[in-house]
């Protein structure tokens, strides 16, 4: 693609202290019970089935080999007995709110400190009713200027993916972040900030009721599956999110740095179709 890096790593992120993970984790838990005793009911839109695109497969024969990408979650504490956990506890009844007072209820967040530094949040693009959803990691320069996810390079290689497996990014995809809001300087996600920003995620899935999730790098993938592991070892395998078939692969700014890693990205888009059409099929 010729396309150059726009994420860059932060050091020692995931080095929180337990305590404050454990006050981070009371507080949202605090901040979900008065959200769900703030919402008022509301309908859930129709769902409309859209039909999987027949797509040619490209053969790709430049299979690379295994990349290592170790990373402590950003949700879990160092040992075992101290974990936190970022799916909320069965015990928080978590209403739903209608799209709307949901997008604005992510419109005015200030749930944590990327509020002050954030230009507008990012809440989705795509087709609400789409059977496709895609998850990404938080909002970039260019997401964060225009108001809408994946506009930026990544974004560019995520639309021509998109396109190589017959799918329109419009019509047939739902698009969403972890975060709704810029971290600066696009550093990675801090833990408290995708505790804080986890039930908007949830929301949007319990609208969308997505055939498929499709997982777009670590950040997303860890979330959503509440593990450690990389995305080498987790990719190239059905996981399930709350019940919803979800494939893990890897985040198309990853794939601009590392273009190699690009055919094993097509492999998964490849398996997510195929579970797709298997999944869409009448019982
Ligand atoms: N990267 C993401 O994960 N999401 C965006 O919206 C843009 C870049």
């Amino acid at each position: 693609m010729g396309l150059g890096p726009q994420w860059q790593a932060r050091d020692g992120w995931f080095e929180q202290h337990p305590a404050e993970l454990e006050r981070q984790a009371i507080l949202h838990s605090r901040q979900q019970q008065s959200l769900a005793s703030e919402a008022s009911a509301a309908a859930q839109p129709p769902q409309q089935a859209v039909a999987a695109q027949a797509s040619p497969v490209p053969s790709y024969s430049n299979q690379q080999p295994e990349h290592s990408a170790p990373l402590a979650a950003a949700l879990h504490l160092p040992s075992d007995s101290a974990r936190i956990s970022v799916t909320p506890s069965p015990n928080v009844e978590e209403a739903l709110l209608g799209w709307e007072q949901l997008e604005e209820t992510v419109a005015n967040c200030q749930r944590c400190q990327l509020c002050n530094t954030r230009t507008q949040t990012v809440f989705a693009r795509g087709n609400p009713q789409a059977r496709w959803m895609l998850i990404g990691e938080a909002p970039g320069e260019h997401e964060d200027r225009q108001g809408e996810p994946f506009v930026g390079k990544a974004g560019q290689l995520l639309d021509n993916m998109l396109a190589a497996a017959g799918l329109d990014r419009d019509r047939d995809v739902y698009i969403a972040n972890v975060l709704k809001c810029r971290p600066p300087g696009n550093r990675n996600p801090a833990p408290e900030e995708i505790l804080a920003c986890q039930t908007y995620l949830q929301q949007q899935i319990r609208h969308v009721q997505p055939t498929l999730i499709l997982a777009l790098g670590r950040f997303a993938v860890q979330t959503l599956l509440q593990t450690e592991q990389s995305i080498g070892r987790l990719r190239g395998q059905l996981h399930q999110y709350q019940g919803i078939p979800l494939i893990a692969t890897y985040h198309p700014a990853y794939l601009l740095r590392n273009l190699p890693d690009k055919a094993k990205a097509w492999q998964d888009m490849v398996l997510a179709k195929q579970h797709f059409a298997r999944l869409s099929q009448p019982a």
